[in-house]
């Protein structure tokens, strides 16, 4: 069950004065309502609707130059105003997707690492604006095209690669066990949340649909359940670091994992950062 940690931001006590109201949730239906009615007079989603972006309401877009007290800020915030602050935490395996509402102190913290460290290579990046684009419809197309066709093309080859070394590496004590089962039950939930995305949320967004909010909060949660996934896909694949002797296809595969980790993470830092909130009342 998704929990609101000791180290997230007070929602209305932010250092840059403009961070958007996120809606906490601490109680999540089984399944999402699915059969909500979409109305045909609803204001549709773009920057000139009433669904006036929070995000450059807050400062987020366009020409405010990124809040450098990266502390007291949330993960997910630097790394949707921050371009390049992904691969910054990525390197520090930072979570900043699904527990992007974490402030970076306490991201740092529980990972035992020095934040002058990570303030530093933060630093470092362009101060510059981030989004190419905040209009919803944009950012829908390109997760679409960018991350589910993405995660849908690669999962089966990555599979088979999988069953492959399994099964030929067996007595090797660095061989992965248990990686394809994994990965098949990981492929089956990733696309049965991308569908329910397609065919009700996404729809709802592109419509203006007032409820779109609880949809969201249940994909958020799917999300944190991704987040896990990748956890333990790491400890099956022994951190995808294949050893001195690992064939071609054993190479290939914790390649196409470490893409599909980094994807995924992308995947929902979009979602969850700079989609949902401009959704959520
Ligand atoms: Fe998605
Ligand atoms: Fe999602």
């Amino acid at each position: 069950m998704k929990r609101k940690s000791d180290g997230e931001a007070p929602r209305s006590d932010h250092r840059c004065g403009a961070s958007p109201e996120l809606a906490y949730r601490t109680d999540f239906p089984d399944e999402p309502t699915t059969n909500l009615p979409i109305r045909n007079d609803a204001p549709r989603a773009t920057k000139d609707s009433a669904h006036t972006s929070p995000l450059r309401e807050a400062g987020m877009i366009q020409t405010e130059k990124p809040c450098l007290n990266f502390g007291e800020t949330p993960v997910g915030e630097i790394a949707a105003r921050l371009p390049g602050a992904t691969a910054v935490f990525r390197s520090f395996k930072l979570d900043y997707c699904c527990g992007g509402r974490q402030t970076l102190a306490s991201a740092v913290e529980k990972r035992g690492l020095d934040l002058s460290e990570v303030e530093r290579r933060l630093a470092a990046l362009d101060e510059q604006p981030t989004m190419g684009s905040e209009e919803p419809d944009e950012l829908i197309e390109f997760i679409l095209s960018r991350y589910h066709e993405t995660h849908r093309r690669e999962l089966p080859e990555l599979l088979r690669l999988a069953r492959r070394v399994e099964q030929v590496h067996a007595d090797h004590p660095e061989a992965p066990k248990g990686l394809a089962d994994f990965l098949s039950a990981l492929a089956a939930e990733l696309d049965a949340h991308m569908q329910k995305e397609e065919a009700m949320l996404f729809p709802m967004i592109r419509a203006g649909h007032p409820m779109a909010a609880g949809p969201i909060s249940v994909m958020e949660f799917e999300h944190e359940g991704h987040g896990e996934a990748l956890e333990q896909l790491e400890v099956i694949a022994h951190n995808m670091q294949p050893p001195d002797d690992a064939c071609g296809s054993w190479r290939a595969l914790y390649a196409g994992l470490r893409k599909l980790s980094d994807d995924l993470k992308e995947h929902i830092h979009t979602e969850n950062n700079l989609l949902f909130p401009q959704f959520k009342g």
